[in-house]
């Protein structure tokens, strides 16, 4: 089905096709006719941050940027899915054209820049869904907000998102907020999440519930750097992470037409180095933290190789885009295969 649908969104702008591909899952879902959206997934439980999903494949922040269609997301068969990245304040994002596919390379670029309708939407969209799954909530800052008060806008965030997420992801990895890949480096990454954990102690006695911190990291780290942030993260108690956001490198696709297009890198020419990644941070951190394996997932045996390289969970958003909605049921079967040791 997908494959017929798939020429007529491609003839469009990306966004154009963005747009209208959330509205025709929400009126499917609506209308009760999801099933034949996608085939459904096995089942597969995973216990995780003293969760039950029920399999481990998710969908990746920025699809759905305001939690505005949680129950026809999850309805696909996901896992689980994360919402976001939002904002403490709404913003347009960057200047269009600012989405960019790349068939020839199952690849997007993109340069959005946190295009959403600021935090308080998001929680409301969450808070009135019926959530039959696993949700997350991305938090980021205001491209207007200086750097050194980052810190401030993820706290305020992480204050309104903490009584609806089943967890939360805090996103220092964006290349495209200016300064924000900065708080990676290790002194600003100490502080803010100490700041963070500070902040999640009192969240917790007020609300009585326990939401659990992630951090989502970039590829396009140095080994020592990545060696540098899994200690702090281990030492702070930092409960996930999530490897990786998009890429600034073009060495995958050297000398295509786009290359020169500045934004992330998502789809199959991430594949490589977003799971050396995952396989170092696995290494670093053992059996501590669980992990998150997104960045080129485009079939079933890209999700197995994911979780032998050590993620605990998986994430896809490209794949999604160049393989439709039967690349949830084709992964979770692979890795169920796995578990039951018949591959
Ligand atoms: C159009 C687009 C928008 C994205 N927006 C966000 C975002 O708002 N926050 C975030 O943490 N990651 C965002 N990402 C990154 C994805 O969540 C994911 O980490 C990355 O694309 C690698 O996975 P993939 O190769 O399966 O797409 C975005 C990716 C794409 C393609």
């Amino acid at each position: 089905m997908y494959g017929l649908v798939r020429p007529l969104l491609f003839a469009l702008d990306p966004e154009v096709a963005h747009g209208l591909s959330m509205q025709a899952i929400e009126a499917t879902w609506r209308s009760g006719a999801h099933h034949f959206l996608a085939r459904r997934p096995p089942r597969l439980p995973t216990r995780v941050f003293w969760r039950l999903f029920e399999n481990p494949f998710g969908l990746a922040a920025g699809l759905d940027k305001n939690g505005a269609h949680v129950d026809a997301l999850l309805a696909m068969g996901f896992g689980f899915i994360e919402v976001g990245t939002t904002t403490p304040r709404p913003q347009p994002g960057n200047p269009k054209p600012r989405m960019f596919r790349l068939p020839d390379q199952q690849a997007i670029i993109n340069r959005l820049g946190f295009n959403n309708e600021g935090v308080d939407a998001l929680v409301k969209n969450v808070a009135s869904a019926r959530r039959k799954g696993i949700v997350g909530i991305n938090i980021g800052k205001n491209a207007d907000t200086p750097i050194e008060n980052a810190v401030d806008d993820y706290l305020y965030c992480l204050e309104r998102v903490y009584p609806v997420a089943d967890y939360v992801t805090v996103n220092i990895s964006s290349p495209n907020t200016a300064g924000l890949r900065d708080l990676q480096r290790d002194e600003p990454l100490r502080a803010l999440v100490g700041k963070l954990r500070e902040a999640q102690e009192k969240l917790r006695s007020q609300h009585r519930k326990d939401t659990p911190i992630l951090l989502k990291i970039a590829p396009d780290l140095e080994d020592a750097q990545l060696d540098g942030m899994a200690r702090i993260m281990l030492d702070a108690g930092v409960e996930g992470i999530i490897a990786t956001n998009t890429t600034i490198a073009r060495t995958a696709i050297g000398g295509h037409k786009l290359e020169k297009e500045t934004g992330g890198l998502s789809g199959k020419p991430l594949y490589q180095r977003s799971t050396q990644v995952l396989s170092r941070l696995r290494a670093r951190v053992g059996e501590k933290i669980p992990l998150i394996g997104v960045g080129g997932i485009m079939s079933g045996g890209d999700a197995v190789a994911k979780v032998a390289a050590g993620a605990t969970l998986l994430q896809c958003y490209t794949g999604l885009i160049y393989r439709g909605p039967n690349l949830i049921s084709e992964c979770v079967t692979a890795l169920r295969a796995r578990r039951e040791g018949s591959v």
